[in-house]
């Protein structure tokens, strides 16, 4: 018995609404199996309460009669799916902004944020990346391009960055620009000129999704940015441990403001458990349980996907060959993609991810 297995089951399953199966209707996220329980998220936006029991008690049903001994959880997410799109009439060639947040440092924003992008990329999508965290920019590390200088252009006589270009992404950050130690003595109204020039006097091509890697918590530079542009929506990154959910609480709630008003798509938990490589069968939940769970219930949200510690993770953030693409890219790929998928069902674009 495997995923595969399970979501073969699952297609014998019809969605009331497209009469397609479940699975390629895009409504199963989160399928996983742990020993002798399997647990999935079932989007069931739009649909009344008797639709969504049968639909329950039918993916119930075919399992069980497949395995009778296996405990079926099902999760009913009822979230909106459809984000509108904003109009970004400062940015017309950028369908999304995405903004990628959380309460503390450490938790892997910017390897989410760099992942993310290149699970979108992979998919075909046009992906860009904006760091936004002036004080400590990781993505040029990340991204094997530290040390490098954008080139400044003039177009109607205006000067204009181009962003570089890592795998094919096009790509800003504070990095480039001044060396890390003049970062820490700048203010609020410098921050905020830096971010309006990262959007507004910067050469982008025309993209699906720009992705914005933002400092912790919810200072000047967040509100810069929802003062800048529209975002389509926010992703905020925790780790399952309590103290990281309680700032994390704090970041989600920013972007809740009547005066900010930007969408939450969803919660990345990351770190949610070590697996050795001789042991792959083994989960060690290093940071607890159940972080992101929290989280994504508090913000009346879902969380997207979870990542694993994984070694090959924190190597790829050093060495400039992000983990999606390293070696142990195999062992990465699907969580990213699991997140990819989610984030793109959330604003209402079906893909075959
Ligand atoms: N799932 C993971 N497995 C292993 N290392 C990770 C993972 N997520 C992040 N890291 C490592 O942890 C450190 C902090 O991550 P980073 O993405 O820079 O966090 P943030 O942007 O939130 O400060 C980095 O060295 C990164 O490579
Ligand atoms: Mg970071």
């Amino acid at each position: 018995m495997d995923i595969q297995e399970i979501t073969k089951i699952l297609k014998n399953v019809l969605h009331p609404k497209t009469g397609k199966d479940i699975v390629s209707s895009d409504i199963v996220t989160q399928l996983r199996l742990e020993e002798n329980n399997l647990f999935f998220n079932l989007h069931v936006f739009g649909l009344n309460s008797s639709e969504k029991s049968e639909l329950h008690f039918k993916c119930v049903q075919e399992i069980n009669a497949i395995y009778p001994a296996l405990n079926v959880h099902v999760h009913l997410v009822n979230d909106k799916i459809s984000i509108p799109v904003p109009d970004n009439n400062l940015l017309p060639q950028i369908k999304h902004i995405i903004a990628v947040g959380s309460g503390k440092g450490g938790v892997g924003k910017s390897t989410v944020s760099v992942n993310l992008a290149l699970a979108l990329s992979a998919a075909g999508f046009k992906t860009g990346i904006l760091d936004a965290d002036l004080y400590g920019p990781s993505i040029p590390t990340m991204l094997g391009l530290s040390g490098k200088r954008p080139e400044v252009d003039t177009v109607n006589g205006q000067p204009k960055i181009k962003p570089l270009v890592a795998f094919g992404m096009p790509l800003i950050s504070m990095g480039f620009i001044i060396e890390p130690e003049q970062a820490v003595v700048m203010r609020g109204p410098r921050l905020s000129g830096i971010i309006k020039q990262f959007f507004l006097d910067t050469l982008w091509p025309e993209l699906d999704f720009l992705i914005v890697d933002l400092p912790p918590g919810t200072g000047d530079v967040q509100l810069s940015l929802v003062q800048t542009v529209q975002l389509t929506g926010a992703i905020i990154v925790t780790t399952p441990q309590e103290v990281a959910v309680v700032d994390a609480i704090k970041a989600l709630n920013m972007f809740q403001l009547p005066s900010v008003n930007v969408p939450i798509i969803g919660v990345v938990e990351n770190m949610s458990w070590f697996t050795p490589v001789e042991n792959p069968d083994r989960k060690y939940f290093l940071f607890g349980q159940g972080g992101g769970q929290k989280l994504a219930s508090y913000g009346n949200t879902n969380v997207l996907g979870q990542v694993p510690l994984i070694q090959g993770i924190r190597e790829g953030g050093d060495n400039g060959l992000p983990a999606y693409l390293n070696q142990q890219a195999d062992l990465i790929q699907p969580a990213f993609n699991e997140i990819a998928k989610a984030t793109l069902l959330k604003i209402n674009i079906h893909s075959n991810i």
